[in-house]
């Protein structure tokens, strides 16, 4: 929805940290409206007039971004009450629900400082269910073998997850101290456990999943797939992984196999 009376400045109301374990604290910032300014814009103009609506000279803003285009997932933020891309939400999309936007920080990752976050839980996550495809050496080893067309667009949906932390956000199961590996990680151990190579690890990664912290753990609230920037088709890939680890589970009883 894009702003019908378009003000000519508008605050910006930024929780702040100024480190890991200190408390936090909001500050509001007035910023002069441009048409198609992105959250990142507006984060760069406070960053260069860090003075706040009661005239307080203050530090700027600090925040995590890379490529400004979504592709690279640092920027996640809760604009609005909301997680989303920073580089990818407009001002103009925001302004409609009142004259302030707010920024916070995601709340499921440890900040580091104000909104920038540490999302280091997400790749270690990756490391558990071995979010990689194994090869033994660059030889030429020929053609692959044929995926069918529903497969490959499944896993090209599913290779889209730019590890950004917004379903893991959204997820009322993801908390920030307990165990549960999360949608991403589920997803992409989907993802690997299709491809030719990558299947290779299948047995090791449905292991992983069905220990603690694993995907009974997820409540299938599907908030997850609400909130995930790139489609990524997050609840499918949970049902998939179910029947995946339903079939892993039987072999292992009747066969004591791990094949
Ligand atoms: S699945 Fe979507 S929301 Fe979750 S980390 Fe990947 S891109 Fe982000
Ligand atoms: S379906 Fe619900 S509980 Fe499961 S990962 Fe998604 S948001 Fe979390
Ligand atoms: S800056 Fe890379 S996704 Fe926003």
């Amino acid at each position: 929805m894009i702003a019908q009376n378009k003000p000519e400045k508008y605050k910006v109301k930024i929780k702040r940290q100024d480190g890991p374990s200190q408390p936090a604290y909001y500050q509001t910032f007035e910023v002069p409206y441009r048409p198609g300014q992105n959250i990142i814009s507006v984060l760069q103009y406070v960053a260069a007039n860090p003075t706040t609506t009661d005239g307080k000279e203050t530090s700027s803003p600090v925040w995590d971004s890379g490529c400004l285009e979504e592709v690279c997932g640092a920027c996640s933020m809760v604009i609005n009450g909301l997680v989303r891309q920073s580089c990818s939400t407009l001002v103009d999309e925001m302004l409609p629900e009142g004259n302030t936007i707010t920024i916070e920080p995601m709340t499921k990752f440890p900040v580091v400082r104000d909104l920038f976050v540490d999302r280091q839980r997400m790749f270690e996550n990756l490391k558990k269910v071995k979010g990689w495809v194994p090869i033994d050496g660059t030889h030429d080893l020929g053609e692959g073998p044929q995926e069918s067309q529903a497969d490959q667009e499944f896993r090209y949906a599913l290779s889209r997850c730019m590890t950004c932390g917004c379903c893991l956000e959204a997820c009322p199961q993801f908390e920030k101290d307990n165990e549960f590996i999360g949608p991403q990680a589920i997803a992409q151990a989907v993802y690997f456990n299709m491809h030719e190579t990558g299947k290779h690890l299948k047995n090791e990664r449905l292991d992983a999943l069905m220990g603690k912290g694993g995907l009974n753990d997820c409540g299938n609230a599907q908030n997850c797939v609400r909130v995930c920037p790139k489609g990524v088709p997050l609840t499918e890939a949970i049902a998939r992984l179910g029947r995946q680890i339903t079939v892993h589970a039987v072999k292992e009883f009747f066969m004591g196999s791990k094949g």
